[in-house]
């Protein structure tokens, strides 16, 4: 049941037997209804001034005539204070509509079909090849990852696009400095970083020797030429990176439908020249050629270098154009730190000029910025976590909780892993997205407080209470949970399905991460405060309902953030 629509119906309903049509819809009274900050103003509040312009009548008149004319079995007690009706759900009831419809739709409560028939495509992660995956990625990768989920929740058709950086001169050098001084074997068992190596060599050599540079521009050409023993190498470079990455990916059960990164649009790039000549949009400065974003309050759109090299941009525009073509997509999302910002704005404002009225489909989710201990990450200066090792500490740390608190427990290592790699998940997606992160080991490793592992803790005491209750013969008695405690957890559930709604909508992971917060603290805190196992069946029957939608709407709350928590722990 929805208590909103059914009050929304009921003041619409009061409204026209007293003070007259109010020009508004029940469902419009219903969205205006708000929830007080505290259970004894009500679990419903609404604010009378919305009519007063139509009514012509002060908000406390309004409030005080509704009250008395308003009642329902579903409503305690409704009271006017200072202009605002606030209504009082009756707790059995509140808890039996809730709680039912929790567990009738079992893991699909709080989603809806609004995304069936629509696709979304999500750019996320789109790490850069021969780097190795650093905390730098984790936010887009976990961010995106979880949205990814989240429309699926919804019904939407999700494609995840890992756009990766595998494109530019630097991977010229590479080569140059692979066939110089690197062999096969070296790299295929050092990975990655074999790779950094020659590339840092290669740039200190050409210090010295700037003749190499031409070398590595030479091998850059041989692969936008297609040259076979450079794509070669370089495909192999790729394969090592992707290895690497994978390894990680699979960690955090991170999934994609598509590798097309920068490189994919090499013979894609020229019939969007055209395009943009066509539509007389290029315009050459200095030998370059650019789209002019002056009347915009923009930078150029730089299209073409002077040497007739193509950007970053360029493979952006032929990817959004392939993206529509081949997806047909409702929805066009780019999870990008905030520094491009300005290269998403002058990117969909090129398309919008192109004439695609679906550019207002494209979005930039972006994110902030991640430093370490206070300073800028540089891979160069040693300054950077890499993901592996963070992960990898993460687990390590869980297992000799494990081992101390729990050394009976069944698959150790497995326990670990899920708690380990949650830890840190949740902490990448603990904030706003758009708020800095900056990353000390002790708070990415604390399990202590709003974290994972807490989480995760209140999940596996939910399951250990449902495997000492067994199977209820006993129908609940829904009058048992009218407690504050019980009530809390009961409205939190309530809750969920309008917060899964804004976190999608407003692209925003963060608020289910808290939500499990939330609602671990208040059935930790009922848990507390009230016996579950008690002699009265009916009592009992309700108290291990309330345990029972908690866990599986934890574990709900928890898969579409990517933690996959325990039984045990
Ligand atoms: N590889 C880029 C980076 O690491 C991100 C690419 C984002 N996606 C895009 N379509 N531009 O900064």
């Amino acid at each position: 049941m929805d208590f909103k629509l059914a009050i929304g119906q009921k003041i619409l309903d009061a409204l026209k037997a007293t003070l007259g049509d109010p020009g508004m819809t029940d469902v419009q009274i219903a969205s205006a209804l708000e929830v007080p900050p505290d259970t004894a103003m009500g679990d419903f509040a609404f604010p009378c001034f919305k009519l007063s312009k139509a009514l012509r009548k002060p908000p406390a008149m309004i409030s005080d005539a509704l009250a008395g004319a308003i009642q329902a079995d579903f409503l305690s007690k409704v009271d006017s204070v200072k202009g605002y009706l606030n209504f009082f759900i009756d707790r059995a009831t509140f808890a039996e509509k809730i709680l039912r419809a929790a567990a009738e739709q079992g893991e699909r409560y709080g989603s809806d079909n609004s995304g069936a028939g629509k696709t979304v495509v999500l750019d996320y992660s789109s790490i850069n090849i021969a780097k190795r995956f650093h905390i730098g990625h984790l936010s887009t990768t976990a961010i995106g990852s979880a949205l990814y989920k989240l429309y699926k929740f919804f019904g939407w058709n999700a494609i995840g696009v890992n756009h990766l950086g595998d494109w530019g001169t630097q991977f010229g050098k590479m080569i140059a400095a692979y066939k110089r001084w690197g062999d096969h074997d070296t790299v295929a068992r050092g990975g990655v970083d074999e790779m950094v190596k020659l590339y840092v060599r290669f740039n200190e050599e050409a210090k010295a020797d700037p003749a190499l540079n031409d070398e590595g521009r030479a091998w850059f050409k041989r692969i936008e030429d297609g040259d076979p023993e450079a794509l070669e190498i370089f495909n192999w470079f790729k394969s090592v990176t992707l290895k690497d990455a994978e390894r990680v990916y699979d960690m955090l059960g991170v999934t994609f439908d598509s590798y097309a990164g920068e490189s994919f649009y090499n013979d894609k790039m020229q019939p969007v020249i055209d395009e943009l000549k066509a539509k007389g949009l290029l315009k050459e400065d200095q030998g370059a050629q650019i789209v002019d974003l002056e009347p915009y309050g923009m930078p150029p759109a730089l299209i073409l270098r002077s040497d007739g090299a193509t950007l970053y941009i360029t493979r952006d525009l032929a990817a959004a154009k392939y993206r529509k073509d081949t997806y047909n997509f409702d929805k066009s999302l780019y999870v990008v730190a905030y520094q491009q910002n300005l290269h998403f704005r002058q990117l969909f404002k090129v398309l919008e000029l192109m004439g695609y009225d679906w550019a207002k489909d494209c979005e930039h989710v972006a994110f902030g910025m991640v430093s370490y201990e206070g300073q800028a990450l540089s891979t160069r200066e040693g300054h950077v976590i890499y993901l592996d090792d963070l992960l990898n500490n993460a687990i390590q740390k869980a297992r000799s909780i494990i081992d101390e608190k729990s050394p009976d427990l069944e698959n150790k290592d497995e326990v670990a892993r899920q708690i380990g790699v949650g830890a840190v998940v949740f902490f990448a997606l603990y904030n706003n997205r758009i708020k800095d992160i900056d990353f000390w080991w002790d708070r990415a490793l604390n399990f202590d407080g709003e974290t994972g592992p807490y989480v995760m803790y209140t999940h596996a005491r939910c399951c250990s209470v449902l495997a000492k209750a067994g199977e209820m013969d006993a129908e609940p008695d829904f009058a048992a949970l009218s407690d504050a405690d019980a009530q809390e957890v009961v409205r939190l559930i309530g809750q969920f399905p309008e917060t899964a709604k804004s976190a999608l909508e407003r692209n925003e992971p963060s608020l289910i991460t808290r939500f499990t917060v939330d609602l671990s603290q208040a059935y930790n805190k009922f848990y507390y405060d009230q016996k579950i196992m008690v002699d009265d069946l009916p009592t009992r029957a309700a108290r291990v309902l309330l345990t029972k939608v908690t866990r599986d709407l934890l574990r709900t709350a928890m898969h579409l953030i990517g933690l996959n928590p325990p039984e045990r722990m």
